[in-house]
């Protein structure tokens, strides 16, 4: 008898309407200023720009990312990840999947914004071939305070040089990982 296929460690699926309770518990445990459910919601809806992934773990929702296009740029506007399941790849595996995701939907740049005090995203974005390109004032307001974001972009990634990284990236994991195709809207 055939043996039955190994269930991956970790499923990458579109996020959908009722993932948002489980992503809201980690948007409010990782972000000062968490975005609302509205705000993922009208995210959702705007089905021909954005790409919304999310990962999970047996049943455990534990990590989410999404990215929004314009034009030939594509726009990495969050990744997050259950303190609980940090330190596990969780993220490079999401933005290793929005890589292809950009690059499906005609990508030739990749940007972003990070706080400026966000040390563990810039590395984790750096390892992604995102560099720091500038820096907005203030961006970010969290108790009052004013904190600056800094923006890195990813050049160049429909080059061979790029494939090469993500590859890299993807070797580097341990464990298996798949992706649920998106089979229309949520
Ligand atoms: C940033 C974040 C998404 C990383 O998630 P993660 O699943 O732990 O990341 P990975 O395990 O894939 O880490 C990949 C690499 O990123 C860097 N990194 C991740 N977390 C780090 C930390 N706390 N300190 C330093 N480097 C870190 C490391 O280079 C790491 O590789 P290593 O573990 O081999 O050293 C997660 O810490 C998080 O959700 N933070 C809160 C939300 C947030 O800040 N999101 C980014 C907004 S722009």
């Amino acid at each position: 008898m055939p043996e039955a296929a190994a269930e991956p460690d970790v499923v990458l699926s579109p996020m959908r309407a009722t993932h948002l309770d489980a992503v809201l518990r980690i948007e409010e445990a990782v972000y000062p200023t968490p975005w609302s459910r509205s705000l993922f919601e009208s995210e959702l809806s705007k089905l021909s720009t954005r790409a919304y992934y999310v990962a999970h773990e047996g049943q455990r929702l534990c990590g989410y990312g999404g990215l929004l296009m314009a034009g030939d740029e594509a726009h990495v506007a969050t990744v997050a990840v259950d303190p609980a399941f940090q330190r596990r790849g969780m993220a490079t595996r999401l933005m290793l999947h929005l890589s292809v995701a950009a690059l499906e939907r005609g990508a030739s740049t990749a940007t972003l914004e990070v706080r400026a005090d966000n040390t563990a995203a810039q590395r984790l974005y750096a390892r992604f071939g995102y560099m720091p390109v500038g820096v907005r004032r203030g961006y970010y307001v969290v108790d009052g305070e004013r904190i600056d974001a800094v923006i890195m972009t990813a050049a160049d990634i429909r080059g061979a040089a790029y494939r090469e990284r993500l590859q890299a990236l993807a070797d580097g994991l341990t464990g298996t990982t798949r992706v649920e195709p998106d089979i229309g809207p949520p």
